[in-house]
């Protein structure tokens, strides 16, 4: 079955919002729409909830309970236990807990392994363990492709290797990184693995349980849900990893990494992902079956209806004089996150592009490592054309009328 994208679209009030209309939107990896049960949560939140949680009166109770059906729901999605997932402000802030806590655990003379595909989020806050004596490697993808490659990781592994940091998709090569294999090196040579997915989740929330990873990262703002970084944590690491929060909080494992209070309403209205995700398996037809299963048959749409559209945007940009694409030109091997490199500045023709409807974006992204690596001046930037399973055909075919417009 293919994906009803007019019921999506009905879920998200900004396709019928006045102010909106006659605007394609495609900046999606910066930060998506937000959908219905989402603002429906945080709405409730706000007025008939919005007291400390956990309290002995009813508001409270609603409020507490919401916020833990939020962990429990999103977890089952994830293929975790729920107190192996906790809520951050966002991702980079999350990095920077854990990169303290990495920086109290490893010892001078141990070394950690990060690339230069990276957003900076997860790249700096790890790279700055170099002031206490740890060692930092640097796994480099293909100047000409920006393709990491996993043999090159294998060099660089042996046993003074604790930590293994990478994206499950950068946010300007857009190519898939294999997790499972990559986990796997890592493991085999005794270090716990580190994985950014932020600009992976939007396009389908991942058995991360079944991926591997120690680490999984992802921001709750690109995956149709209020401002929140999605943080996993699997158990035998956050036990060993010493404790950010208070120290009466240590023994419980989703507060030891979150030293903040939470931000209780927007917590909570992450069950509206939840919701969200149930709504379209449902609408769908897709099985009764566990949240691992809904969830996978949920991103089989999502990722058959994006490939579709993207293909024809990456043909058009492929071969196109003075612009460079960034990443596969093969829409199954990518996300729909689409970077141009140009002979000019790419920010003036972001604003050409906002003249026809189009909403995009033009700059460094904070992948800076990502685009030096590939000889692309970070101070020009790259054109970026990114969007997730509620963008339609239609205005894919726009935006490739506007860019002959504007390229
Ligand atoms: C790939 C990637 N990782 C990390 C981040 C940082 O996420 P946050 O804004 O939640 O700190 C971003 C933000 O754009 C990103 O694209």
């Amino acid at each position: 079955m293919d994906l009803d994208i007019d019921f999506v679209r009905a879920q998200f009030p900004a396709f019928s919002e006045p102010s909106l209309k006659g605007q394609a939107f495609f900046e999606n990896a910066g930060g998506s729409y937000t959908c219905a049960p989402v603002i429906r949560r945080l709405t409730r939140f706000y007025t008939q909830r919005k007291v400390q949680p956990y309290a002995p009166y009813e508001a409270s109770r609603l409020g507490g309970e919401e916020m833990d059906e939020a962990r429990a729901r999103m977890a089952a999605i994830l293929g975790v236990e729920t107190d192996e997932l906790s809520f951050g402000p966002s991702t980079t802030a999350n990095t920077y807990v854990l990169a303290q806590a990495f920086r109290q655990w490893l010892k001078p003379g141990e070394a950690i392994v990060v690339t230069n595909q990276d957003h900076e989020a997860n790249s700096g806050p790890w790279r700055r363990l170099a002031e206490e004596g740890i060692e930092v490697r640097e796994w480099q993808v293909d100047p000409l492709t920006g393709h990491l490659d996993p043999q090159d990781l294998a060099v660089l592994l042996d046993e003074d290797v604790r930590l293994v940091c990478f994206p499950h998709c950068s946010n300007v090569v857009g190519e898939i990184n294999p997790v499972v294999e990559i986990t796997a090196m890592a493991h085999a040579a005794g270090a716990f693995v580190c994985v950014d997915g932020v600009s992976y989740a939007p396009h389908g929330l991942p058995d991360v349980g079944n991926l591997g990873p120690d680490i999984y990262l992802f921001s709750a703002y690109k995956t149709y849900g209020p401002h929140q970084g999605v943080m996993v944590i699997r158990r035998p690491l956050g036990e060993l990893l010493p404790n950010q929060g208070h120290y009466f909080n240590g023994g419980t494992l989703y507060k030891r990494f979150t030293p903040a209070g939470p931000d209780h309403a927007q917590v909570a209205a992450c069950a509206g992902i939840a919701d969200y995700y149930d709504l379209l398996c449902d609408h769908h037809g897709g099985p009764a079956s566990d949240p691992v299963e809904r969830a996978a048959f949920v991103n089989g749409l999502f990722h058959a209806h994006e490939t579709a559209l993207l293909q024809p945007l990456l043909d058009a940009v492929k071969d196109r004089n003075a612009v460079r694409l960034l990443g596969p030109t093969r829409a199954e091997r990518r996300a729909p996150t689409v970077a141009l490199a140009l002979n000019r500045p790419a920010a003036p023709v972001a604003a050409a592009l906002a003249r026809h409807g189009i909403m995009a974006g033009g700059g460094d992204f904070y992948a800076v490592r990502a685009l030096s690596a590939q000889g692309i001046d970070p101070e020009q930037g790259v054109l970026r054309l990114s969007f997730t399973h509620y963008t339609s055909a239609a205005e894919v075919g726009r935006l490739i009328e506007a860019l002959d417009q504007v390229l």
